[in-house]
């Protein structure tokens, strides 16, 4: 069965493409391949306080324009001495990021850093989540939670990965995310969690 993954982000496609591979009844297509191409009104697919929310928002906004089975995602990192910041906002946290890609990722890192910098960093623990879920003709809406606790640490450490991962160290690893393959990084992470029963479930539906 094909299934659309509803996403843009470059990072979120390898990574879930890494973790579908196994299930060879199981094939990703990607927006761009059936000729969904950017539209501007994407950036407000996603105005809800919950990752669930957001996630079904973006599933059923391009099952409605493709009319395919579609898999889609929203995730973030949660901060507990933020009150939950930057959460569902995660993309868009920093005030001053423009752009997209590194620059974004950059400016978000910084701002995050300069709000923890009010607290002592015995109290940086945080999460991320990833709400994975599976919109289709035929069934209700599936939904999958992902999350994987640890702490921001400061200066970053690694190159791989994408947005806050050189700062968050899982508990139990002695390396961030920023330091890890992208396997490794599935093994534990919230994405892997998350679209590893997802998966499990389509699966057994098709
Ligand atoms: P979304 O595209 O609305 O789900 O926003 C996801 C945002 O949360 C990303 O742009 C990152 O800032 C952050 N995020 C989510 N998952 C990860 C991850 O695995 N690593 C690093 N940052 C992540």
């Amino acid at each position: 069965m094909e299934l659309l993954l509803a996403t843009r982000n470059q990072h979120k496609i390898h990574e879930i493409r890494t973790l579908i591979e196994p299930i060879s009844k199981l094939q990703l297509v990607g927006l761009e391949d059936v000729g969904l191409n950017y539209e501007e009104r994407e950036e407000e697919l996603e105005p809800y306080d919950t990752f669930e929310e957001n996630a079904l928002s973006k599933a059923k906004y391009f099952h409605e324009l493709s009319g395919m089975p579609v898999i889609a995602d929203d995730s973030g990192l949660v901060v507990d001495c933020l009150n939950g910041a930057p959460g569902v906002k995660s993309k868009r946290f920093s005030p001053f990021s423009a752009g997209d890609g590194n620059s974004r990722d950059e400016a978000n890192n910084k701002h995050l850093i300069h709000c923890l910098s009010n607290f002592p960093d015995t109290e940086w623990n945080a999460r991320y989540v990833c709400v994975a879920t599976f919109v289709s003709e035929s069934r209700d809406p599936t939904v999958s939670r992902g999350e994987v606790k640890g702490k921001i640490i400061t200066p970053g450490r690694g190159t791989e990965g994408f947005g806050y991962d050189p700062y968050f160290l899982a508990n139990d690893s002695n390396f961030t995310f920023g330091e890890m393959s992208e396997d490794e990084k599935n093994l534990l992470s919230h994405r892997g969690r998350a679209f590893k029963v997802l998966f499990q479930v389509i699966s057994h539906v098709v």
